[in-house]
């Protein structure tokens, strides 16, 4: 029944369109004929000088009669089904995490990759089908939708490049350091490194008597009860007493 179906490319398309006929039935209208009497003067004096005469007239008459219609009609393309109004692509796996937008072909959401959309990005790649390699280093975390770097402790930059800055450190930077005397602080521990001369946890005690110097490991040489200096070890006498070299 179809008529003159109009052959599209269906490449890139998701549907042909075709026209198609058919046929309806109508009451139509016609002029009838019909044979018409009608009296006319003459001079036939038998008929009384009026003769009956013929004509052929027309009336208007009815009759079923078919009507040949024709409508658009669509066709989805090989790869689609109808979908309500739409020709939409049909997928054989379905798309897990994602959608199908083309037939057999999934668009992924980010973060997750896979021909149907179903395996979830490794540490090293993020974003839609997985595709972006992640730029963060130092051991930071990548976030598999954005890509977004989520440092170790110890760590900044967008990339998590670079250490925290002198007198911060942990996650984020966040915490502060604690130690004093010129004492260097590690960027992730917190841990203090004494400057030469002191000792403790956060830097705050001088070496004890007898020693000095860097880590306090040094022996002070001073004689006669003179005092050493925690740094350099310089002997101060007491009074009546000289150095001697
Ligand atoms: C998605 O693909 C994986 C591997 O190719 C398969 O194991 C899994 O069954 C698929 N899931 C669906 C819902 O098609």
């Amino acid at each position: 029944r179809a008529f003159g179906c109009c052959v599209i490319y269906c490449y890139l398309l998701s549907c042909s369109r075709c026209v198609s006929s058919y046929s309806v039935t109508v009451q139509e209208s016609y002029a009838h004929p019909f044979d018409q009497v009608y009296y006319s003067s003459c001079s036939d004096i038998l008929k009384w000088f009026k003769c009956t005469k013929h004509r052929v007239s027309y009336r208007v008459a009815y009759r079923r009669g078919q009507k040949t219609m024709y409508r658009r009609k669509s066709q989805c393309c090989q790869g689609f089904y109808e979908n309500g109004e739409i020709c939409a692509p049909h997928c054989t796996e379905s798309c897990v995490h994602g959608r199908c937008t083309a037939p057999n072909t999934c668009q992924c959401e980010p973060g997750w990759g896979g021909n149907n959309c179903s395996s979830a990005c490794d540490s090293t790649h993020w974003g839609p089908h997985c595709s972006n390699r992640c730029q963060c280093v130092n051991g930071a975390l990548c976030n598999p939708i954005s890509g977004a770097c989520v440092c170790s402790r110890g760590f900044r930059g967008w990339r998590c490049e670079l250490q925290c800055e002198p007198g911060s450190y942990g996650h984020g930077c966040q915490q502060k350091c604690q130690c004093q005397n010129a004492a260097q602080c590690h960027h992730m521990s917190g841990e203090c490194r004494c400057s030469p001369g002191y000792m403790g946890a956060f830097c705050e005690e001088h070496c004890p008597a007898g020693k000095h110097g860097p880590q306090c490991e040094e022996r002070c040489s001073c004689h006669n009860e003179a005092v050493c200096h925690h740094v350099t070890g310089e002997c101060s006498c007491p009074p009546g007493w000289t150095v001697t070299k």
